[in-house]
């Protein structure tokens, strides 16, 4: 592993960040005037104050989202130029990939390499897909009884709220704007206090693409204030959250009062299952992928590893090696592979799970502490022997902490995967379609792997069962969260 080196932080000597919140169009300061500090991850240090929004700048941002939705350009907006605007928003970041991708870097942590060529593809790919879904929301014609004539309309649900997390903060911003903005709704979306900058950088281009003042309004600040006050207005139609299943369940109830339709997308606790009969190669390089991938910090993170018996030990050593090649560090540096963790909270929370599972009696093979002395780096871990009622086993740690645990057969193996309280995501490694497909039906999951893992596409839907959340994103169907449908029945005599 290379040591870790002090980022370039390119992005902060090429240009000044945009700070302010987004109202109606406007760039504007908190009402109290506070700020927040926004943190660098690998060196500790202060990239920037920010505007630190609460329940007064919710209020405005609301006012300004219901007027923009009810008169102003936008509802004379035909669908196609909807699609039109999401296509040029697309085509602004394009043009300024490196740019947002330093700035993503910089602010949560995330290796340049991952956001330059996985973020930030799938931020672009994510606007053109729903810009050409924004003319192709319709209604049907209904057969009904009598002489009457039915058709449906799909009209879109009006002012939405937004809170999104910081683990992927400028994919989440494309995964709630697109559907929202091709349904033709107007958003109030409030960032992640960890790592605000990147969004309020594309508020700047929604503005540059034409986006009419109060379309998209941007209000950062802490969740406790300004995620709260978003939840509770009552101009508020529908929220949409990405974040721990804590504050998923405290939203759900919130909205209760003034019965938001709400989508939620929350945490996990994935079980990645390996037979011994899987090409192995693959099955180490898809357990490091979809374990490590972004420091951990993934909801769909295969943090249960199951492995058939017969290939546990080899497995075991395998991933233990590979986890001791990956190499830490400057997340400027092009061939870093694991940057630190967002703040000083996980940091602190995921070395918490490391020692609960040393002390639980699971074997730690590699890893099992920080790395360096400044950033909140933590060495890839690998537990092995360990048990299904561990905490690391039951808990999300949302950490580079990989925990094997051995499997006999399939049922078994079945039975086990599902008794969780969550079901976001699942894999399973085989040579066998059978089992690939009947295992794929029997996991109570949004989404199954077979032989790959954290596959992603726009047009694929996503979202949890159980405790991993409400409804789906992406893909044609997270349409519906942002759409309204309408009845209306004509007498033709
Ligand atoms: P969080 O759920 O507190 O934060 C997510 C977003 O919700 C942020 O924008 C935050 O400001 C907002 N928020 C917090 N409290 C709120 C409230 N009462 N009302 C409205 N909005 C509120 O998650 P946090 O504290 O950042 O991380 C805690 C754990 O959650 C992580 O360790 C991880 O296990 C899980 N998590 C899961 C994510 C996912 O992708 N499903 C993303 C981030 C965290
Ligand atoms: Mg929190």
């Amino acid at each position: 592993m290379a040591t870790a080196t002090k980022p370039r932080r390119k992005a902060e000597a090429t240009r000044s960040f945009q700070t302010r919140m987004l109202i109606d169009g406007q760039w504007r300061d908190s009402q109290s005037g506070k700020t927040f500090a926004t943190i660098n991850p690998a060196t500790e240090e202060v990239i920037t104050e920010v505007a630190e929004g609460d329940a007064a700048d919710i209020d405005l941002a609301v006012q300004a989202a219901r007027k923009a939705f009810e008169s102003g350009p936008w509802p004379k907006t035909d669908a196609r130029d909807r699609g039109r605007l999401l296509n040029k928003l697309a085509d602004l970041i394009e043009s300024r990939i490196d740019e947002l991708a330093e700035l993503e870097t910089l602010d949560n942590g995330k290796p340049i390499s991952e956001s330059r060529h996985g973020d930030l593809p799938l931020v672009i790919d994510c606007l053109r897909y729903y810009a050409g879904w924004a003319d192709k929301i319709h209604g049907q014609t209904i057969p009904v009884r009598g002489r009457y004539f039915c058709y449906t309309r799909r009209e879109p649900v009006g002012v939405v709220g937004q809170i999104i997390p910081w683990n992927f903060p400028m994919l989440m911003v494309a995964w709630k704007w697109g559907p929202a903005l091709a349904a033709g709704c107007t958003i109030v979306m409030k960032p992640a206090e960890q790592t605000p900058l990147s969004c309020l950088r594309m508020g700047e281009l929604a503005l540059e693409a034409g986006f009419p003042p109060g379309v998209i309004n941007l209000v950062p600040g802490y969740g406790e204030t300004a995620g709260d006050a978003l939840v509770k207005h009552p101009g508020v139609d529908k929220i949409a959250f990405t974040g721990s299943t804590e504050v998923g369940r405290l939203i759900m109830r919130n909205a209760a009062d003034t019965f938001k339709r709400v989508t939620l997308e929350l945490g996990g606790k994935s079980p990645n299952i390996v037979f011994a009969d899987a090409d192995l190669d693959s099955a180490v390089n898809g357990a490091m992928l979809g374990l490590f991938l972004n420091q951990g910090q993934c909801c769909c993170a295969g943090s249960r590893l199951l492995v058939e018996e017969k290939a546990y030990d080899t497995m075991v050593e395998r991933l233990a090696a590979a986890s001791e090649k990956r190499k830490l560090g400057d997340p400027f540096d092009t061939t870093t592979e694991q940057g630190p963790q967002v703040d000083k909270t996980q940091f602190d929370k995921v070395l918490g799970y490391i020692e609960s599972g040393k002390q639980q009696g699971a074997r730690c093979v590699t890893g099992g502490e920080r790395f360096g002395s400044k950033g909140y780096f933590i060495k890839p871990t690998v537990f092995a022997d360990v048990k299904d009622e561990m905490k690391i086993a039951t808990e999300e740690i949302f950490g580079p902490v990989m925990q094997v645990l051995r499997f006999r057969d399939a049922d078994e193996v079945v039975k086990r995967a599902n008794t969780t309280d969550y079901g976001l995501a699942a894999a399973v490694w085989t040579r066998d379609i059978k089992k690939a497909h009947s295992i794929a039906q029997r996991i109570r999951a949004g989404t199954v792997w077979i032989n790959c893992y954290d596959v992603f596409d726009a047009a694929a839907p996503f979202g949890g069962y159980k405790a991993s959340g409400i409804g789906r994103e992406l893909g044609e169907t997270a349409l519906d969260n942002y759409t309204e449908l309408k009845t209306v029945t004509v007498a033709l005599e």
